[in-house]
């Protein structure tokens, strides 16, 4: 979470770094700050804002300030709340140091209290304020390369810094660890950004800073150093990629303008799997390897964990083929017992998940990783031995929506794939996969159009008076509950739950009255059915208001439910997928009928850079 982006070039940075921000305003939207080096009064300056972008540029056109360099942070807070006090940039003592951070510094109370004995003075609540002490310490008595080495070996936890210094004017220090950071080159200068959307279309090169090293940035070169103060080879990439103000397209909200996308994002990952050039799907495995594969293991966070979890039943019945599914907060606390012919595969829309990303990083190199990503660019596919590119367009609400949709389809493919390597199922039934999901698009799409009216002129106004709602699922529409009950949750603020539906009436039961509606999604498998029937009658015996999504001829559940949702029979195990369009649709919705900041829901972020 937040974003870092910098500027030192011929051209004044302030438009350089408003615009950057904006484009990386998805990590963060608490606080946002400038600093740019005035070239005559000689001095660094300073503009923070609470609120994003906007809020920060408002305050720029009433004390304008511009400079040749210049750094700008959005902040999506741990340490210390959405204040101007605590919005980046930070600066020393005397403000003659001026610094961004994403990341944290674990150990920052120690070197606080260490710091405030010498007699510095702190202006923040943040671990980041630190960073700027500490450089200030350290330039007392060395030159920049070292001071930086004596920084960074005191500093514990992530961090991607860009830092102005009133002592070296022409200079931009850029410092990564853990955290990412990349570097363009364009014709007139140079930029800094946690994500290269900040300066796509402004540069032709990038430089990917590595792991634990440090930039020493002019307008016209840079020096690449490791922590030791080793000079490190410069490795630029030809970065030509434009930026595509996209916009809504017409659609309220990004996150509507998305949920609509999807038709056309199941169908893009059909067609990248029926060329399966290996920019889009590439496993590295032999078709031995994968032939003796014995198990897969999933690794992610939020709704790419409920999308693992899906993918559970998918490898399981298709491949035949156990499967774990570990989240990735949890997971490197856990004891890790190495396993022969198993593969990690990592989930993540952004690529950035701190907490996917060490996981992955915690995994002894011999283990085969994997990256499901819709980010090529990103640290996840740069640390995987190969990637499942899902190519669904930049997703700009923070509630993921068509990432989701596309997680499910390449892992249904990904199952059928194996299945087919291992010769478990046929050629045509390969193929017949694909059909399957391509019907599917269209279902998605058109039970939108269904229910449209009855959802904005009676449901969605009807259950954005409840104050908290439970979600119900057996078997595959266990895990689409909960991903229903977080996307519920997260852009309405209502109070929500998730159960397997069995496991109601082990105590949550209690739960049931007419105030809290119960949401039930249904399944195909016969048996499975027959059980989630059962539980939907136990809500409705206690009173309970029943909003079902229940498939064609699913008669006795259709009759128990007081909102129903009906979806055509597809292939059993692409139920949830059919469902996944107007599930969210209903959610955002009652969002909206609630005035809520749909994309940018409170508290969160789009890409969560820290542990
Ligand atoms: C919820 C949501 C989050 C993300 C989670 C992981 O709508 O978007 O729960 O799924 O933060 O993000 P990625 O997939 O980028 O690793």
């Amino acid at each position: 979470m937040c974003s870092v982006v910098g500027y030192i070039g011929n051209q004044v940075s302030r438009a350089y770094i408003l615009d950057g921000l904006a484009r990386l305003e998805y990590r963060g939207y608490d606080s946002a700050g400038f600093s740019c080096f005035d070239t005559e009064k000689k001095q660094l300056l300073c503009v923070k804002a609470v609120g994003g972008v906007a809020q920060l540029t408002a305050h720029i056109n009433e004390q304008p300030i511009n400079g040749f360099s210049g750094i700008g942070h959005t902040r999506w807070s741990t340490h210390g709340t959405a204040t101007v006090e605590n919005a980046h940039p930070h600066t020393d003592c005397l403000q003659k140091i001026s610094l961004v951070h994403n990341g944290i510094i674990e150990n920052y109370l120690k070197l606080k209290h260490a710091l405030l004995e010498e007699g510095h003075v702190f202006s923040s609540q943040t671990d980041s304020e630190v960073i700027a002490h500490l450089l200030e310490h350290e330039l007392k008595r060395a030159d920049l390369v070292q001071s930086t080495c004596a920084l960074v070996a005191q500093l514990e936890g992530a961090y991607a810094v860009a830092c102005l210094l009133e002592q070296y004017p022409d200079t931009l220090l850029l410092i990564r660890h853990k955290s990412p950071l990349c570097i363009g080159i364009s014709s007139h200068g140079m930029f800094a950004g946690s994500d290269p959307l900040a300066f796509a279309g402004h540069v032709q090169e990038i430089v990917y800073m590595p792991e634990a090293s440090f930039a020493i940035i002019k307008k016209n070169g840079l020096e690449l150093y490791n922590f030791a103060g080793q000079r490190l080879d410069v490795i630029k990439q030809s970065y030509t990629a434009a930026w595509e103000a996209d916009g809504k397209r017409g659609h309220e909200h990004y996150m509507l303008k998305e949920i609509y996308e999807q038709k056309r994002v199941i169908q893009t990952v059909v067609q990248n799997f029926r060329t399966r050039f290996a920019q889009t799907w590439n496993l590295a495995l032999s078709p031995e390897q994968i032939k003796a594969l014995a198990s897969i293991q999933f690794i992610a966070a939020g709704t790419s964990w409920h999308a693992a979890y899906i993918a559970q039943f998918f490898i399981e019945s298709i491949a035949q083929m156990p499967v774990r599914v570990h989240l990735a907060s949890e997971f490197r606390s856990l004891p890790f017992f190495s396993e022969l012919n198993t593969v990690f595969i990592a989930i993540s829309q952004s690529g950035e998940t701190a907490d996917t990303l060490e996981s992955i990083r915690f995994l002894p190199k011999s283990v085969h990783t994997i990256a499901l990503t819709n980010t090529p660019l990103s640290s996840l596919v740069r640390e995987t031995n190969g990637a499942i590119l899902m190519d669904a367009g930049t997703e700009i609400a923070v509630a993921s929506t068509k990432a989701f949709t596309a997680q499910i389809a390449s892992l249904y493919l990904l199952a059928h794939y194996i299945a087919h390597q291992k010769q478990i199922i046929t050629n045509q039934a390969l193929d017949q996969a694909e059909i399957d999901l391509l019907l599917v698009s269209e279902i998605l799409e058109s039970l939108i159009e269904r229910y449209k009216q009855e959802i904005i002129s009676t449901w969605a106004p009807r259950y954005a008076s409840y104050k908290q709602a439970i979600f119900l699922g057996r078997h595959i529409s266990y895990p689409f509950a909960r991903e229903a009950a977080l996307k519920l949750k997260e852009i309405t603020y209502i109070f929500t739950d998730s159960y397997p539906a069995g496991e109601l009436k082990h105590g949550s039961i209690a739960l049931i009255d007419s105030s809290t509606p119960v949401f039930i999604f249904s399944v195909l498998d016969p048996d499975v059915y027959k059980k989630l029937l059962s539980n939907a009658q136990e809500v409705k015996a206690r009173s309970g208001h029943l909003v079902v999504f229940a498939f064609e001829g699913q008669e006795e559940l259709i009759a128990l439910a007081d909102c129903v949702f009906i979806i055509p029979v597809v292939k059993p195990l692409l139920g949830v997928l059919a469902m996944t369009g107007l599930m969210q649709f209903l959610v955002y919705h009652i969002a909206r009928e609630l005035k809520r900041p749909i994309d940018k829901p409170r508290n969160l972020a789009k890409s969560v850079t820290v542990e």
